[in-house]
């Protein structure tokens, strides 16, 4: 069973990257639009009784969840023995429960209908809940982002990282156990918290932070920066509070409304993300570093593709 690489149009860029690191050309495929805007997918190979993985991120259009299930229907039709979607960004994760009257699960119901087009398994990066691997019954490998910036932080050291002065914090209760598990592999540094409230959706009201952070310095640590509306108040509240320089590492660069603004404005040093959502360099402020996650993704695919362990990669 040969591995064949396909992907949506989402991250193009990732895609061609994890090629390179498996050393193969992605398998020859279109996804492309028909006049009225309809999606038109084709395998132009065979991947009759191939290792299929199919690499889309699913942040907003909606198109890009579906060019994924498109790609999977024509794969199976096509009679390749597995089939993996190698979402880098899972998107919809957020609604991941009930906890307002009338509202949709939609992580649930993208789950299935990732599984209900043939996927046989998934592997994504920093879901933003663990939980969401039950919403499938496939196997789901969900990677951590951790050791990519704990390279970074060795190799560059950005702004002198002295283990003794700095403090990992995250910018609310969810984040919690994301920061514990990333201070512990960076020398068991201090954590701390932001208790933030969310009004109503895109809104982020800081009401203290919890912790000890005065003269520390801060790496303030999130799965997603969308509207950067939560780890810009945070960096301001834990300026208030006495912090000193704060880095932000945070997975996934949605960057919607003015978040680029928001971001040059706030009082931090760098913003650490990854590629896993297709960025334009050129248009980011200076501060913003990013990361490149397709040599852990490829390595993810050859361990899958061998029958190796996949949580090697978490150390
Ligand atoms: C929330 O639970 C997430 O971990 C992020 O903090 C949130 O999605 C970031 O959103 P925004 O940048 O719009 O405040």
């Amino acid at each position: 069973m040969e591995i064949k690489i396909l992907g949506g149009n989402s991250n193009r860029k990732l895609l061609f990257g994890i090629c390179e690191e498996l050393g193969i050309e992605p398998a020859k495929h279109t996804v492309s639009r028909f006049s009225d805007g309809e999606i038109f997918v084709q395998i132009e190979e065979s991947v009759r009784g191939d290792d299929v993985f199919i690499v889309q991120s699913t942040n907003p259009p909606a198109e890009n969840i579906l060019e994924l299930l498109l790609l999977a229907d024509a794969a199976r039709r096509a009679s390749a023995a597995r089939i993996t979607a190698v979402i880098p960004y899972f998107g919809y994760a957020r609604q991941d429960r009930k906890d307002k009257p009338r509202v949709p699960i939609s992580a649930k119901l993208v789950a299935k209908l990732i599984e209900s087009s043939g996927f046989d398994r998934v592997l994504t990066v920093d879901l933003h809940a663990d939980q969401i691997q039950g919403f499938f019954d496939v196997p789901v490998d969900n990677l951590y982002a951790t050791p990519i910036f704990k390279k970074y932080l060795f190799s560059e050291n950005p702004a002198g990282l002295d283990p003794e002065k700095w403090i990992i914090v995250s910018p609310d209760v969810g984040g919690i156990k994301r920061a514990r598990a990333i201070a512990e592999k960076l020398w068991n540094l201090p954590i701390a918290l932001v208790d933030k409230r969310r009004p109503k959706p895109n809104v982020a009201e800081v009401v203290r932070v919890i912790g000890e952070v005065e003269g520390k310095n801060v790496l303030l640590i999130d799965d997603i920066i969308d509207t950067a509306t939560t780890i810009a108040n945070a960096a301001r509240a834990l300026k208030d509070a006495g912090a000193g320089k704060i880095i932000i590492m945070a997975t996934h660069g949605l960057f919607s409304g003015n978040a680029l603004e928001k971001l040059e404005d706030a009082p931090v040093e760098k913003v650490v993300i990854t590629n896993t959502i297709n960025r334009d360099r050129g248009t980011l402020p200076d501060k913003v570093i990013i990361l490149d996650i397709s040599e852990l993704l490829a390595e993810a695919i050859e361990r899958i593709h061998k029958g190796g362990s996949v949580s090697q990669l978490f150390l």
